[in-house]
């Protein structure tokens, strides 16, 4: 008999970034972030796990990414089968009717719906996805917010794709991690005609990755102290409040901000760690161009550990902002009909 188990999760965009570890093996921040999760229509990984007493051991456990073969012996990916392996293990320790399936070897299959060299966080969704397949494999009585605290171990990012709508991952206090997980800040319904543009301007791999990218920030930038005790408390606390008052002047220029703040904290890494590049800081210019040009703000930009922009915009601002970005952008990217993807919205 094979059990198997089938689940999707989409991608999230910070708008209040996670940026540092305090603790590198289970994977602690060194602040609290925020993300708005786009819906799975667009962007998002199915997932379908399955074990069976009939798969040899000697195989162990295995997953297949977009077809091919994928390292599954890395610490992250370990901690999150350990993790979900011990709260099976004791369900069938209280309920010896129930199979053995702690003890059987895993199979993962994964599919991105997106190119994963598009440069996205499928770090996420990727993790997410695992972690609520094989939760629902073994039929655990888990809630997101629990989930979400095994996700964070596979990937920091991930455990806001637990949720849908805008989510906040409180980095909590506990040595072991106990109360560094993620809720819900409002359901995507509460602020429904929020939308986002990503626009790809580049699809190659980041030449520094986040997890050791943010090392280096924690061990060398002066500005980084200031950026985790000052900065993201403020602007945790203001990225709240606009969410619950469906501000978007506020919630623009709180996730304008906090994007420039993350990426002066890596200009000021030893040796400086560049994310963005000419396309980006065009990017930028026309985000600029486009709310003087409305006499208020009706589009704001962020970026992560990579130069693509995603800009987020509401509904009714459709043709202000992405009518006029690439008109404004000009020149700066060939073919850019092919490089964006546009209209996503926060999903439930
Ligand atoms: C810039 O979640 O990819 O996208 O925990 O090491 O896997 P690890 O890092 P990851 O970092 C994401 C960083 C970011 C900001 C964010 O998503 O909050």
């Amino acid at each position: 008999k094979v059990y198997r188990a089938s689940t999707t999760a989409p991608v999230n965009i910070a708008v209040v970034k996670y940026w540092g570890k305090r603790d590198a093996k289970l994977n602690l921040p060194t602040n609290s972030s925020l993300s708005v999760t786009l819906s799975q229509s667009d962007l998002r990984t199915l997932t379908t796990a399955s074990c069976s007493a009939s798969y040899p051991a000697s195989e162990g456990d295995s997953l297949l990414l977009n077809g091919e073969p994928s390292d599954v012996s890395g610490a992250r990916t370990q901690a999150c089968f350990r993790e979900l392996r011990a709260r099976r293990a004791a369900l069938e320790a209280a309920d010896p009717s129930l199979p053995k399936l702690s003890t059987m070897p895993l199979r993962l299959v994964s599919e991105n719906n997106f190119p994963t060299a598009a440069g996205l966080a499928s770090s996420a969704a990727g993790f997410a996805a695992l972690v609520r397949a094989i939760a629902d494999l073994y039929e655990l009585p888990a809630s997101p917010s629990e989930l979400s605290l095994i996700a964070r171990q596979g990937s920091g990012s991930a455990c806001r794709s637990l949720f849908g709508g805008y989510v906040a991952w409180r980095m909590g206090e506990a040595a072991d991690g106990s109360d560094s997980m993620a809720d819900q800040v409002a359901e995507a319904k509460h602020w429904p005609d929020m939308r986002a543009l990503i626009l790809v301007v580049s699809a190659a791999k980041k030449g520094v990755s986040s997890t050791s990218g943010m090392q280096q920030t924690v061990a060398t930038s002066g500005l980084f102290q200031e950026r985790i005790a000052k900065v993201v408390p403020e602007n945790m606390a203001r990225m709240e409040k606009a969410i619950k008052e469906r501000d978007f002047e506020a919630f623009a220029e709180v996730t304008m901000r906090d994007s420039n703040s993350f990426h002066a904290t890596c200009a000021d890494t030893y040796p400086p760690i560049f994310y963005m590049n000419d396309v980006s800081r065009a990017a930028i210019r026309a985000v600029e161009t486009i709310n003087q040009a409305a006499g208020r703000t009706v589009a704001a930009y962020t970026f992560d550990a990579g130069p693509n922009a995603v800009i987020y915009y509401l509904e009714k601002d459709t043709e202000a902002v992405v009518g006029t970005f690439f008109h404004v952008l000009g020149g700066a990217i060939d073919g850019w009909k092919d490089s964006v993807i546009k209209g996503l919205k926060p999903t439930v």
